[in-house]
């Protein structure tokens, strides 16, 4: 069976943006249903299939990162009913690895982090990766005080009571240990207890589980513990969080304590060197798998020494010590019933396959991406085919398949079984929604012919015009409470003055065109007095913004979170910015040579801006815009005590205490800019063996340089 996708090296930007739109949105839907709700449309598999595309695409195309990226959270905000409790450490979560090559790369980059050359003598630990719910349980003077769940990975429930319900887990811990203990693992409910349970419920004639993951998840938020204690829950440690003490140097060393404080440890966890070996675990595990009685869907790989995982440190989100090593998911055959537009805020169109409901891996699925009209037709992004070059028609049985790094798709149809009147589908060449012409750009560069085709009506268009304003009170920008997307959509649509929201500019004019106005907000239906009066409070709380959040709430195409820090750093003031933007608009000149040294900003990205700014109503909306709020100066972020906070950076030569990336991301953690070329905005250029024209260009600027250990004694060691 053919399992074509578009690589991710084979996207065009704009694909890739409109992907990891579509994927922002898909995720966010699936954490509600999944924590807020515990009740997921989607198998683990197909979710982090979904996470992995995203960050795969994101590492490819960092400048598209969302503000609202799902790489940036872990997990969703805690569900009410239970007391909050910030964690010690942050709980994080792991990044994902689908294939033997996935496995070679994350040990390859081990090794290439810590400057060393691949000699298998860094070990790995090798466990499974077990379905539950991770759990954080604190420890002071031997004695559980909190049992935490992670909630958005800062902020869990606090379920202590619920916890000390489970015999696994020790409400004390043997003398001797040290006077803090986070110990953290899995909760999870084993197969036999969890089929013990159905059968119960099958009996009484009462609904069955649907699987044990959600039914551990559900009887740990019962507010009432004796209801946890009728579930029969269990505990497997594999992390920690906050010690007062380190009692190991290992990862192997820290478990092998928590089992001699009577945790239960998986029997399974292995240490191995090689990448055939960790393979070959793999495997093994792979053929347990059914065998045992806990659900598990991978294998977790960590670095065995601390000292490493150290060094190492970590993503945003995740070590980069450790990776998990899915299974692979599975796929399902259904009928395709229609293919819907949707309309994106750059006015992509993207076509969404709708489908006769299907369980594939145990969820039941009813969308799937159809990516672009090349896509349906059977044509890849090289104009090479796919799929044999078989389109895909309204009425075909399609294979969905959510598996490996892609997000639900539909990979192959079965031609026998085509209805005899099946035509094939005719992409629409107009906009669905505002009727302007829909047009595939052709890339100047290359003469290549973009694969997404986009709506040309730009402000005129209400799908583009209702996404910009949802962007710009998005979490990452604006962030309007009581102003989401349900709240646009009726702002948007209505036909009285006083009380439209068509631009930005409008929600800060809103109560002032309310206050003559007799069409009351108060008294429409959803909106009562004080949530009214909540909402103008919100607003007016938004009037000052952070520099960064405000340019990316501008929603210029290309410009996620990143890329507008990087621009409110670079630029520190709105007006600084703007003044700049359009000195760049010839495309040549200091301020366009300026704006693309910045490191990370590219010419897609740079090019993107300059047209921003050269279009009329783009300045005249924010204009208006900034006749209401104020966006701050940005000011070097403080981090506290760092003496680099603010500083801008320049690593060159070879270095030998540490690799490039280790200094990178060391020096970013204490608050330094990171820029690959010298001018006159460098602080301080750190000079290996062998440096060159960097050097010089920093002596004859007169900026400091540093040798490695100059840097090390700087930065305190
Ligand atoms: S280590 C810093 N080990 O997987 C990372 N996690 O996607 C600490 N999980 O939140 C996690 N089995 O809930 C680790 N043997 C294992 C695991 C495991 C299951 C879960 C855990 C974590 C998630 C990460």
């Amino acid at each position: 069976m053919s399992t074509e996708r578009k690589p991710v090296s084979a996207l065009s930007i704009e694909e890739a943006g409109l992907e990891l739109d579509t994927l922002a949105k898909e995720i966010a839907r699936h954490d509600a249903l999944y924590h807020a709700e515990d009740r997921p449309e989607i198998s683990d598999a197909d979710y982090d299939a979904l996470k992995r595309r995203n960050d795969a695409i994101e590492a490819a195309f960092p400048d598209l990162v969302r503000g609202d990226s799902p790489s940036k959270r872990v997990g969703a905000a805690p569900a009410s009913g239970f007391k909050l409790v910030t964690h010690a450490r942050p709980m994080l979560s792991l990044d994902n690895t689908f294939s033997d090559e996935d496995v070679r790369d994350f040990v390859a980059s081990v090794y290439r982090f810590l400057g060393m050359i691949p000699d298998n003598s860094i070990a790995f630990t090798a466990e499974p990766k077990i379905d539950g719910l991770s759990m954080s349980l604190r420890y002071e003077g031997g004695r559980l005080v909190t049992a935490a769940t992670r909630g958005d990975g800062t902020v869990g429930e606090n379920v202590t009571a619920n916890i000390l319900t489970i015999k696994e887990i020790p409400s004390e811990l043997p003398a001797g240990v040290p006077d803090v203990v986070e110990v953290r693992g899995e909760v999870y409910m084993g197969k036999t207890d969890f089929a013990a349970l159905n059968a119960r419920m099958a009996e009484e004639g009462k609904q069955t589980y649907v699987n044990p993951r959600n039914t551990a998840a559900g009887s740990l938020r019962q507010l009432d513990p004796k209801m946890t204690a009728q579930r029969k829950l269990r505990f497997f440690a594999y992390a920690w969080g906050e010690l007062s003490d380190m009692p190991a140097d290992t990862q192997m060393g820290m478990v092998e304590k928590f089992r001699e404080w009577s945790f239960p440890v998986n029997p399974l966890m292995k240490r191995l060197s090689s990448v055939e070996e960790i393979i070959a675990h793999y495997n093994e595990i792979g053929l347990q798998r059914a065998g045992l009685d806990y659900d598990i869907d991978g294998v977790v790989y960590k670095v065995d020494r601390l000292d490493l995982q150290g060094r190492l440190g970590y993503r945003s989100r995740s070590p980069r010590w450790a990776t998990a090593h899915k299974f692979p998911a599975e796929q399902a055959l259904t009928t395709l019933t229609a293919i819907d537009i949707q309309v994106g805020r750059t006015g992509a169109l993207t076509p969404v396959a709708r489908l006769v409901p299907i369980t594939v891996g145990g969820v039941v699925v009813t969308n799937a991406t159809l990516h672009n009209e090349d896509y349906i037709k059977g044509i890849g992004n090289s104009g090479e085919p796919i799929r044999e070059g078989r389109d895909i028609r309204i009425g075909d049985t399609v294979i969905v398949q959510r598996a490996g790094d892609v997000i639900p798709q539909i990979v192959d149809v079965v031609l026998e079984q085509r209805l005899t009147d099946a035509v094939a589908y005719e992409f629409p060449r107009t906009c669905p929604v505002c009727g302007s012409h829909a047009v595939r750009e052709v890339n100047e560069k290359t003469g290549k012919v973009d694969a997404v085709r986009r709506c040309t009506g730009g402000f005129v268009c209400q799908a583009q015009a209702i996404e910009h304003l949802k962007h710009f009170v998005s979490r990452d920008a604006y962030d309007i409470e009581g102003l989401g997307s349900k709240q646009i959509d009726f702002f948007f649509a209505s036909e009285d003055p006083a009380l439209q929201i068509r631009t930005a500019p409008d929600i800060f004019t809103l109560e002032a065109r309310q206050r003559n106005s007799l069409a009351k907000l108060e008294n429409i239906d959803g909106f009562g007095k004080v949530s009214v009066g909540k909402l103008y409070a919100a607003i007016n709380e938004r009037r000052e913004i952070a520099l960064n959040r405000f340019i990316y709430a501008l929603g210029i195409r290309h410009i996620g979170e990143t890329n507008a820090k990087l621009l409110a750093r670079a630029y520190g003031t709105y007006a600084a910015f703007e003044t700049a933007m359009r000195d760049a608009a010839s495309m040549s000149g200091d301020a366009w040579s300026e704006l693309n040294a910045i490191e990370g900003i590219g010419e897609v990205v740079a090019r993107a801006l300059v047209e921003f700014f050269k279009e009329p109503r783009n300045v005249e909306v924010i204009e208006k815009l900034l006749k209401e709020v104020r966006p701050q100066e940005m000011v070097a972020p403080t981090t506290s005590g760092s003496p680099v906070a603010g500083k801008t950076v320049v690593f060159t030569g070879s270095l030998e205490k540490f690799t490039r990336d280790e200094a990178k991301a060391r020096a970013e953690s204490l608050g330094a800019k990171v820029a690959g070329s010298v001018s006159k905005k460098t602080d301080y250029v750190v000079a290996g063996a062998d440096a060159g024209s960097k050097l010089v260009k920093a002596r004859e600027l007169g900026v400091e340089v540093l040798d490695e250990d100059g840097w090390l004694a700087l930065i305190g060691g």
